[in-house]
């Protein structure tokens, strides 16, 4: 695992999507893995502005979302193929028939979510999966105690996921209990994972994620598993982290971060 800590959250999103730039000008068909939340839309507006600019193609990217909310229809502003739309595919050169999220109106959630599993699987998996983390440890919607091996399933959120995001819902009970979401394994599978960590409210599991045991009750210590992830934080979601010397010390010293300084 590499760790990457940026000065403000803005220079921790521009990083992030010019590591996803790059992957894209390297390998032009990239099946990218897209998570949503607050932290990821400075990334989606910076890529919409590379792509204004010509400095990022989509035209050939498949992408595949991390997961939906059980029961939201695309066009329910709080389903995350409408912040997906409205965050980044309405705004840059995607084929929207590329762009894949699970069906929220799905009836029967195995068939939907085995469904998932396989199209990812047949497109030949996730080359970069982007990850944010939640104020449980969750990555995409694998609570704690999720298995480290699950695939793509339905999981009910926990009430400390229900309190972070029913905000954004209107009454917000109106928020769905459930949601699909590509499993731990799922995760694990795609071939590099870039996780973005923002704010002083995630110091706290940002250190169990990258510092701590690897354990299902935070199943954003899955990545200490992954043979290559990138985590990138700001100052204040570093803050508790112990080894911060060392990260500073290998961003400024490996050569491969060279053209980031
Ligand atoms: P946030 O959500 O970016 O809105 O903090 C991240 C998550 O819950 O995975």
């Amino acid at each position: 695992m590499e760790v990457i800590i940026r000065q403000t959250a803005k220079d921790a999103a521009k990083l992030t999507a010019k590591m996803i730039a790059n992957a894209i000008n390297e390998t032009p068909d990239l099946n990218l893995g897209l998570a949503t939340g607050a932290t990821m839309e400075p990334v989606y507006a910076e890529l919409v502005q590379m792509n204004c600019a010509g400095k990022v193609d989509f035209k050939d990217v498949t992408t595949f979302n991390l997961d939906e909310y059980v029961g939201l229809s695309p066009n329910n502003k709080n389903s995350y193929r409408y912040y997906m739309d409205s965050n980044l595919f309405d705004k840059i050169n995607i084929k929207k028939e590329n762009t894949h999220l699970p069906n929220g109106l799905a009836l029967n959630y195995d068939k939907e979510a085995n469904n998932y599993e396989k199209m990812i699987n047949e497109a030949g998996g996730i080359d970069l999966q982007l990850l944010g983390i939640g104020n449980d440890g969750h990555i995409g919607f694998n609570e704690p105690i999720s298995s480290l091996s699950s695939k793509t399933r339905v999981k009910v959120l926990t009430p400390e996921t229900y309190k972070q995001n029913c905000i954004y819902f209107n009454p917000p009970e109106s928020m769905p209990k459930l949601a699909f979401t590509m499993g731990v394994g799922t995760i694990l599978n795609s071939k590099q994972i870039i996780m973005l960590i923002i704010g002083k409210k995630k110091a706290n599991i940002a250190a169990q994620a990258i510092e701590g045991p690897l354990t299902s009750m935070v199943t954003g210590s899955a990545i200490q598993a992954h043979k290559n992830v990138t985590v990138i934080l700001d100052e204040d979601a570093a803050s508790n982290l112990k080894m911060r010397e060392y990260y500073d010390f290998a961003f400024k010293n490996n050569p491969k971060w060279q053209r980031y300084q």
